[in-house]
């Protein structure tokens, strides 16, 4: 097939880490013949300091017209003056809204093979599996702001309708996966997480196959460091989301290894590891690839519907996992172009022996 994939490096490990993702995905599409066109554009604080803007408007357009759209991370200290007129942040919030990405996945599972790094002790790290559907498009991220000399508001808002949207996927997600939904609010004390917790007990009518379950976010940080392999599917508005998910990364051993989908109505969307531009290790060229790269296979998955392709990214990042080399964030030594290389090769070798068994199984019939 062919597909149009902007690239939006950023700033920080950005580049280094987008660099190796799309190494995988041109890899894929030489082994699988597809075509892939890459078109790379400015965002963030690279974007602020070429034209002035953290969203120029020749970006949200290529974004606009691609297949898929794949992001490092935004961000670092140079930008992040309280005072600065315009941050890099703004410029992602941006293109999440305008492509009306409301639904984040973000998936947690614990290698095997990195269950020493994680801070739970391993007797509580057997099945834990859960997918994390972080709302993205609402909540106090985008309310009215406001500011004076010493006061300062962000107006948490939700409508039904953005809950309905995004709670509606989290119950199909749940009903494909082991058809248990935890919703994540704090409806004992927001009126926000009342009409949350309102819409999720209406739309669970329609999903009578699910069980739901209602959680208030506080405890919810405690339950996923004591129980994270009862969790399935949870939903949860734009700001816990973003919170839990850093702590759920943690549980797989680091913040460099998840991997993150960002979808809305249509199949193209924003694909971008979970992490940010990790300022103190950018440029060394030690960053870890994986949740980048893992998040490289969900867009062939969710936007170009190349699931067997996917897999193949999936069991690679498995292989070099297992086998080596790693970063140092999980305990290696090797540099994101050493992980990026053996990734590479380990999606030739799955790409062998299928090409491989499938000859045989033609032959055998
Ligand atoms: P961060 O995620 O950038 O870094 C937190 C810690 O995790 C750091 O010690 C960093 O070295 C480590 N880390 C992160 N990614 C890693 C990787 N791939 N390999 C190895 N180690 C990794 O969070 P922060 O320091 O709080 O934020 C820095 C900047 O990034 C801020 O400006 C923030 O707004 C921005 N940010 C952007 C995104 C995004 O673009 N999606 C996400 C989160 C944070
Ligand atoms: C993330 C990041 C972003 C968020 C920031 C950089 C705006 O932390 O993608 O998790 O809070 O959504
Ligand atoms: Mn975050």
């Amino acid at each position: 097939m062919k597909a149009h994939i902007v690239t939006l490096p950023g700033d920080g490990v950005g580049p280094e880490v987008v660099a190796a993702a799309v190494a995988a995905l041109k890899t894929v599409a030489a082994r699988y013949e597809h075509v892939f066109t890459f078109d790379e554009q400015l965002i963030g604080g690279a974007a602020i300091d070429a034209t002035g803007q953290p969203l120029p408007a020749a970006t949200l357009a290529a974004c606009q017209h691609a297949d898929a759209v794949l992001l490092g991370a935004v961000g670092g200290p140079k930008w992040s003056d309280p005072n600065a007129p315009v941050r890099p942040e703004q410029g992602l919030l941006a293109l999440r809204a305008a492509l009306g990405v409301y639904a984040n996945l973000r998936p947690l599972q614990v290698h095997p093979a990195l269950a020493e790094l994680s801070p739970l002790k391993n007797e509580k790290l057997g099945n834990v599996d859960v997918l994390f559907v972080r709302e993205l498009t609402g909540g106090a991220y985008f309310g009215t702001k406001t500011r004076t000399a010493d006061a300062a508001t962000d107006e948490c808002r939700y409508t039904e309708a953005e809950i309905e949207r995004v709670v509606r996927r989290a119950f199909e997600l749940a009903r494909g996966r082991r058809r248990h939904l935890t919703s994540v609010d704090k409806a004992n004390v927001l009126e926000t997480s009342r009409l949350w917790r309102s819409t999720v007990q209406r739309i669970a009518a329609d999903y009578p196959t699910v069980k739901v379950e209602h959680q208030l976010v506080d405890s919810m940080a405690m339950l996923l460091l004591t129980q994270p392999g009862r969790y399935d599917v949870v939903v949860t508005e734009n700001l816990f989301g973003d919170i839990l998910t850093d702590e759920a990364a943690a549980i797989a051993g680091s913040l460099g290894l998840l991997p993150s989908a960002s979808l809305g109505e249509g199949k193209a969307g924003l694909f971008e590891p979970i992490h940010g531009s990790a300022p103190d290790i950018a440029g060394q060229g030690v960053a870890n690839p994986v949740g980048t790269i893992l998040s490289a296979a969900m867009l062939l998955r969710h936007s170009l519907g190349l699931e067997s392709e996917a897999v193949a990214i999936e069991h690679a990042v498995d292989h070099v996992l297992r086998h080596g080399p790693r970063s140092r964030d999980i305990g290696g030594s090797a540099g994101t172009r050493e992980v990026c290389e053996a990734v590479l090769a380990a999606i030739e070798d799955h790409a062998d022996h299928h090409a491989a068994f499938f000859h045989g199984s033609r032959a055998c019939g």
